[in-house]
């Protein structure tokens, strides 16, 4: 690791080997027809205790194959990436809205979403990052729970609630479109370098609840006078 975001990229783990237990269990998935044609699920690669993930769309043919996301071309690019920003692959964590590889590299059907998102959400409520990078559509419209695609809201940070901890969510373009297309690469470099930023952020303070019930306050300034109902005379 170098660079100036080394000293945010980990936190104290939650429960130590409690992310790689819960591989094991998901190894043996069989909740949507995917696990039918997979080689593996791909669980997710990298730190456990990362104060920044990534999620991606689904595993491809190399991912299926290796068992680690990202390992294609897109994943040579987000290694290029991480690095102009003192990263590796090791100091993040990586992972993918679907564990396993939809056939022909088709896009995830709504039930297959479904059916996996728990599995997402486990994942960071077990590594409690404070920042979650979103690589393309899928991912952008699951975490945020808005519809809004990835052009409109790409480099716009918002602050949610994941897995029971306040996070920051990142949208980027996805690595594989930006491959294909030069502008989008410069829009998605300029979106990378606020990544240190993001993370050298206090993280964010839950808001307070208001109180179910306040009692009036007398020293307070009293209330205006009822309006005349004109139309009652
Ligand atoms: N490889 C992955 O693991 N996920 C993607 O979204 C694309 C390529």
């Amino acid at each position: 690791m170098a660079g100036a975001v080394a000293a945010v990229t980990e936190h104290a783990p939650a429960a130590p080997g409690a992310l790689a237990a819960y591989a094991d269990l998901v190894a043996g998935c069989t909740r949507c027809p995917l696990h039918a044609t997979r080689t593996q699920v791909v669980f997710g690669s990298g730190s456990p205790n990362a104060d920044l993930m990534f999620v991606g769309e689904a595993p491809g043919f190399h991912e299926d194959k290796q068992g680690v996301p990202f390992v294609g071309a897109a994943g040579q690019l987000l290694g290029k990436l991480l690095a102009g920003i003192g990263l590796s692959r090791d100091d993040v964590f990586v992972a993918n809205v679907l564990k396993c590889r939809p056939p022909g590299n088709r896009d995830p059907q709504p039930d297959e979403i479904e059916a996996c998102e728990s599995h997402l959400f486990r994942q960071i409520e077990l590594i409690e990052p404070r920042v979650i990078a979103t690589l393309g559509n899928f991912a952008t419209k699951l975490l945020s729970g808005k519809p809004l695609g990835i052009t409109r809201v790409h480099g716009q940070e918002q602050e949610v609630t994941l897995g029971g901890s306040r996070v920051t969510l990142y949208p980027l373009f996805h690595p594989a479109a930006a491959l294909y297309t030069p502008r989008m690469l410069d829009v998605l470099e300029a979106d990378f370098r606020r990544l240190p930023e993001l993370l050298a952020r206090e993280p964010v303070a839950p808001a307070p609840r208001p109180p179910l019930y306040a009692a009036p306050d007398p020293a307070a300034a009293p209330a205006e006078p009822e309006p005349v109902q004109l139309g009652l005379f």
